[in-house]
C-alpha cells in the first residue's frame, strides 16, 4: 500500500496546494456548492440595488439644501420670534417694557436728543466745540457751574461779552431764548444734565424738580441775560432734592422709580 492517491485519501488535506480562488472559478454550472462558494467569495461586498442609491442620493441633496439655507435647520428663529412683544404687557398690548436704569445715564442719554431737537448742537456742535457760531460748551464753566446760572442762559438766552475757559467771546447778536425749543421741565433737566456730563465735562444731576424751580426762577424777567447779570444775580445751584447718578429711574419719566407718577 505505497500508492500515492490512496495514501492521500487516507489522511486529512495538510499539505493541499490548490489555490481555492481558481479552484472556485473552474466550478461551473449553478449547482449548490458552487453558488455557496461565489456567495461566501463576495461576503459584505455585495451589490446594492439601485432604488437604494437613488434614495440616498435624495437625502443628501434635501439635507443640503436645508443646512444652505442659512443653517437654519439649527436655528433658534423657528421657535424663538425676533421682537416678540408680550400681549399682556403692563404698558399695553405690544408695547415693550423698557427696565429701569440709572438716573445719569438715562438723563445724558435724553438730553442727548434735546440737544439735537433744539438746535444747539447746530451752533455748539455735536462734540460741544463751538466754532463761528457759539463759544464751546466742552470745558465751559458755564455748563459746569451754577445750575442756576446755566438755565437762565437756555431760557432766555445770552448776549455780551463773556468769557469761557479763559477766553472772551462777544457774538453779535448773542443767544437767543431756547425755552420753546426745549420744552419742559423734563427736556430741561434731561438738556443740562446731558451738557454738563458730555465732552469730558462733569457736573450734578439735574432734576426734573430743579428744572421746575428754573422755570419759575425765569418768570420774573424777560429779554437776553448778561455774563454781568448770570454772575450777579444766578451764581447759585437750583434748588430741589439732589439725584444720585445711580438712582434708577425710569427711561420714561426720568423720575426714580419708586416715586409715585405725576
Ligand atoms: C444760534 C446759535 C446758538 C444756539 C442754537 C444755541 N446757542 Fe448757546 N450760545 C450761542 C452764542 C453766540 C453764545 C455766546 C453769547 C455771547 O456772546 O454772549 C452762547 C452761549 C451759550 C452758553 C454760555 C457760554 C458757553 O459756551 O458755555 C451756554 C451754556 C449755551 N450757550 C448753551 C446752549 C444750549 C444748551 C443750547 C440749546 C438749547 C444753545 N446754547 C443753543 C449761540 C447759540
Amino acid at each position: 500500500m505505497s500508492d500515492h492517491s490512496s495514501t492521500s485519501e487516507m489522511r486529512p488535506d495538510l499539505d493541499e496546494n490548490i489555490n481555492v480562488a481558481q479552484a472556485h472559478e473552474a466550478l461551473s454550472g449553478d449547482t449548490p456548492a458552487a453558488s455557496r462558494e461565489k456567495r461566501l467569495l463576495e461576503n459584505g461586498m455585495e451589490p446594492v440595488s439601485l432604488w437604494l442609491i437613488f434614495i440616498s442620493a435624495i437625502v443628501v441633496l434635501v439635507g443640503g439644501a436645508v443646512l444652505g439655507q442659512g443653517g437654519n435647520l439649527f436655528g433658534y428663529s423657528e421657535v424663538v420670534k425676533a421682537g416678540y412683544l408680550r400681549e399682556d404687557s403692563p404698558l399695553g398690548p405690544g408695547e415693550a417694557v423698557i427696565p429701569p436704569g440709572p438716573a445719569l445715564e438715562l438723563y445724558v442719554k435724553a438730553g442727548q436728543k434735546v440737544y439735537a431737537a433744539a438746535a444747539c448742537a447746530g451752533c455748539h456742535q455735536p462734540t460741544g466745540a463751538g466754532g463761528a457760531a457759539a463759544p464751546p460748551l466742552a470745558g465751559s464753566e458755564w455748563a459746569m457751574g451754577s445750575t442756576a446760572a446755566l438755565s437762565q442762559i437756555i431760557l432766555h438766552g445770552v448776549t455780551g461779552p463773556i468769557t469761557v475757559a479763559g477766553k472772551e467771546y462777544n457774538f453779535a447778536g448773542g443767544m437767543q431764548s431756547m425755552e420753546q425749543g426745549v420744552g419742559g421741565a423734563k427736556n430741561l433737566a434731561a438738556l443740562m444734565t446731558y451738557v454738563r456730563n458730555s465732552w469730558g465735562n462733569q457736573g450734578s444731576i439735574v432734576s426734573i424738580e430743579m428744572a421746575k424751580n428754573a422755570l419759575e426762577l425765569a418768570k420774573g424777567r424777560s429779554g437776553q441775560t448778561t455774563a454781568q447779570e448770570l454772575k450777579a444775580s444766578y451764581d447759585t445751584m437750583l434748588e430741589g432734592a439732589e439725584l444720585a447718578p445711580d438712582t434708577l429711574v425710569d427711561p420714561k419719566t426720568l423720575l426714580p422709580i419708586d416715586a409715585p407718577a405725576e
